[in-house]
């Protein structure tokens, strides 16, 4: 499999105010690639034609890998799972998935040409970070970030306010986009703010991971997803931007190195998801 190179990058104005906001408030936005958007509509719309078989033989939950069933992820408890399945694509692990029949799928391949174009996009928002801030910039972001595509539904219809529970993602960066209504910013116990985007654009929110490489400068942006009437509909598509955990990194202020592997692991096992074996 091997998809075309999109050069289309957003502009670098687009890139400074993006920059400019994560780091003040921890969430921005930026236009992305005509190519990404078309592959969203195509993932969203082959997804629905996918069957529970497909599923099950194309699972990797050793490696937060492929199909993940509903309710496998949980933002705060267990006991409220957030109501999705999941779809993970990591271009780290494509040469291991060649060899399966689906690997070749429209659907897989879609994922495999969005990711081409977010993680450059991604890339050039994480460097501008790290030029704001005077550190070096951390190198490709490719081999440990990864997509995940998410089909909400409420299957036991119980009351909830929440699809998803607020939470931040403990990532360096997300690059979120919504197919529906449904993500809020949460602000301090109570206040939601409905996060509005254009049809071109992603939403950008600083992780954890982020905070605690920039010294607590760039705040992480908690969000949630709410339940809403039209949720058996919202279909949505994240790149969680992690760095090369194999290189050693250096806080941008106080310069102190981090073990940003280890930060990153206990937040992904924090969700409910088993321990990533980073090669
Ligand atoms: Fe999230």
């Amino acid at each position: 499999m091997h998809p075309k190179p999109d050069s289309v990058l957003p502009s670098a104005q687009q890139v400074d105010d993006c920059c400019r906001d994560v780091i003040r408030t921890g969430f921005g936005r930026i236009a992305i690639p005509l190519a990404a958007l078309e592959q969203f509509e195509r993932i969203s719309g082959e997804f629905a034609a996918l069957d529970g078989d497909v599923k099950q033989s194309y699972s990797f939950a050793e490696d937060t890998d492929g199909f993940l069933p509903f309710a496998s992820e949980y933002a705060r408890s267990p006991d409220r799972p957030d109501q999705c399945e999941r779809f993970c694509y990591w271009h780290a692990h494509r040469a291991r998935r060649a060899g399966h029949p689906f690997h070749t799928s429209a659907f897989v391949r879609a994922m495999a040409e969005y990711e081409l174009a977010i993680h450059g996009v991604a890339q050039a928002v994480l460097d501008a970070i790290c030029a704001a801030f005077g550190a070096a910039a951390l190198g490709s972001v490719r081999a440990h970030s990864y997509l995940q595509f998410c089909a909400y539904a409420n299957a036991d219809g119980a009351p909830r306010t929440f699809a998803q529970d607020p939470h931040e993602d403990g990532h360096l960066l997300s690059l979120v986009k919504p197919g529906g209504d449904g993500l809020a910013l949460v602000h301090g116990a109570r206040e939601l703010s409905p996060v509005r985007l254009l049809d071109t654009e992603v939403a950008v929110l600083a992780g954890s991971l982020l905070s605690t490489l920039s010294d607590q400068a760039i705040a992480a942006a908690y969000h949630a997803v709410l339940l809403t009437p039209r949720a058996r509909e919202r279909r949505s598509l994240m790149y969680f931007v992690n760095p090369d955990t194999r290189r050693p990194a250096l806080s941008f202020h106080r310069r102190e190195p981090l073990d940003l592997q280890g930060l990153m692991q206990a937040r992904h096992r924090g969700f409910g998801n088993r321990a990533l074996s980073l090669g």
